[in-house]
């Protein structure tokens, strides 16, 4: 984002001093509200990929963006998105490049399903835009790589969809916790994921109107379009109510390896990035020398790849240990209480969405944090805004300072590559051993190969 463009998030307004209002929980200098007070503060933003989580992002930050241009490979998608969000004014384009071109938009929002994540987020740094993109920011290892070049290169803000990072009442305080010693030496954390579904086969079905399929499909293999919904049933009310489809496609893609990692990555996009970010806290470098167990698959696997080609294929059991030097472990279990518990030789917290709970919580009665200890661990940055809308609010605090933003592409990749290789672990059904240095599988080359996936013709990343 430039700074000279339309005053955008100009510095404390004359009106907020003057009230001598000062908003931020930590007593920071102003807050996003005033930097984009006047109408003409408001921030333009082009985005790519309509489907649900873009209605929760766009919701969030709805005080300080207008969506001014919309792209979607699915025409009643980014209809029905532009009435919602734009009252219908908005301009609807199925090919995000469009978007791209465009000189009066600098800040983009990319919410379309992993496999579509890194080429758009790859070409919009090359156009110089500013860019949230949801998480998991790749499919693969090499993408984080070039992700990563690209960043240092251009020098754009990126934040990646974490908002975990930006829930200063609970993940943030319990990594506040960790940075002040409460728990003392971290030897363990434990990432628990909730369970993931499986499917029965889904036949091949007609595609629907509006939906571009072989664009949707985009970087992947070309395969037919999937679909089954059963009839409707009887909810505790005695209303009818249709049950969840089954796809390939919209938000069901994330049960196939093809487009996602499932949970792995799905969720351990979050909670993986939680035990990694304490584990860096406390001084371990997030570089692991192994990671290996145990996974269930719907289907079969055989080298690698699913043998069935009709259902959802991706990891609905799994455990696995990464080892990392000096003894310290995390582990990644499928479980239902979702969330990540961090272990120290001092003491023992659980932190998820819901809660935060442990001994070491519950002596902050008498010995709390000290003031700026959660301001300390958020770089800080301003949090007059929790979760969500919190974490929208630092990426476009961060596009107009030039500052790196909470969840950067580089802490990201780093949780995210110890989730990309569970996946190669569990697809391949053997422990991965990993040089960090090198970013190569040792002694493994059928899991090297996994490292990256062959784009499909005519969808590549374009580099200018
Ligand atoms: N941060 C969070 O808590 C959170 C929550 C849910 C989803 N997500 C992430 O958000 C992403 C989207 O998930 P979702 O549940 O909203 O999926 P979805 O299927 O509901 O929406 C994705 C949209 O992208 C569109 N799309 C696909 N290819 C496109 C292309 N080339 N150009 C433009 N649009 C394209 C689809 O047509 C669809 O409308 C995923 O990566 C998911 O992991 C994050």
């Amino acid at each position: 984002m430039k700074d000279s463009r339309r005053g955008f998030l100009t510095s404390c307004s004359a009106a907020a001093v003057a009230s001598g209002f000062i908003p931020y929980v930590f007593s920071q200098p102003r807050t996003l509200a005033d930097e984009t007070q006047s109408k003409n503060d408001r921030v333009a933003l082009g985005l790519i990929g309509s489907g649900s989580i873009a209605n929760a992002n766009i919701g969030a930050a709805k005080e300080w963006i207008d969506v001014v241009a919309i792209a979607d490979v699915d025409a009643g998608r980014a209809a029905e998105f532009n009435a919602k969000h734009a009252g219908g004014k908005a301009d609807v384009y199925d090919d995000y490049r469009r978007i791209l071109e465009r000189k009066d938009i600098d800040v983009i929002h990319v919410a379309t399903p992993d496999h579509w994540h890194t080429k758009p987020v790859v070409e919009a740094m090359l156009a110089g835009k500013d860019i949230y993109c949801e998480k998991p920011l790749t499919l693969t290892i090499d993408e984080g790589k070039l992700i990563r070049r690209v960043q240092k290169e251009t020098g754009r803000v990126v934040q990646v969809g974490t908002q975990q990072r930006s829930t200063f009442n609970l993940f943030v305080k319990a990594m506040a916790m960790v940075a002040e010693g409460r728990l003392g030496r971290i030897n363990k954390v434990q990432a628990a994921i909730g369970p993931a579904p499986s499917s029965p086969a889904i036949p091949v079905a007609a595609v629907p109107q509006g939906l571009d399929w072989n664009r949707w499909l985009g970087p992947a293999p070309s395969v037919d379009y999937r679909f089954f919904q059963g009839p409707a049933v009887k909810d505790k009310d005695g209303k009818d109510k249709l049950p969840q489809a089954n796809t390939n496609c919209h938000y069901e893609f994330r049960w196939w390896y093809e487009y996602s990692g499932g949970k792995l990555t799905d969720w351990g996009a979050h909670h993986v990035d939680m035990a990694a970010w304490a584990l860096a806290l406390n001084g371990q470098p997030l570089a692991p020398l192994s990671v290996g167990g145990m996974a269930k698959h719907p289907v079969e696997f055989k080298d690698g790849m699913p043998v069935e080609k009709d259902r959802y294929n991706t990891a609905t059991e799994f455990l696995f240990t990464v080892e990392f030097p000096g003894g310290t472990q995390m582990v990644i279990r499928h479980d239902t209480d979702n969330g990540v518990l961090i272990e120290g030789d001092k003491g023992r917290i659980f932190v998820s969405r819901g809660k935060l709970s442990g001994e070491p919580v519950d002596a902050l009665k008498d010995n709390p944090l000290p003031e700026d200890a959660i301001a300390k661990v958020y770089k800080n940055l301003p949090m007059e805004h929790n979760e969500r809308k919190g974490h929208w609010a630092n990426f476009l605090h961060c596009a107009k300072t030039r500052k790196e933003p909470i969840s950067d592409v580089h802490t990201h990749m780093e949780a995210l590559n110890i989730c990309h290789l569970a996946g190669i672990s569990a697809r391949l059904g053997r422990t991965v051993k990993w040089d960090a240095a090198a970013q190569q599988v040792v002694g493994d080359e059928q899991a090297n190969a996994m490292l990256a996936r062959p784009y499909r013709k005519g969808f590549e990343i374009e580099m200018g």
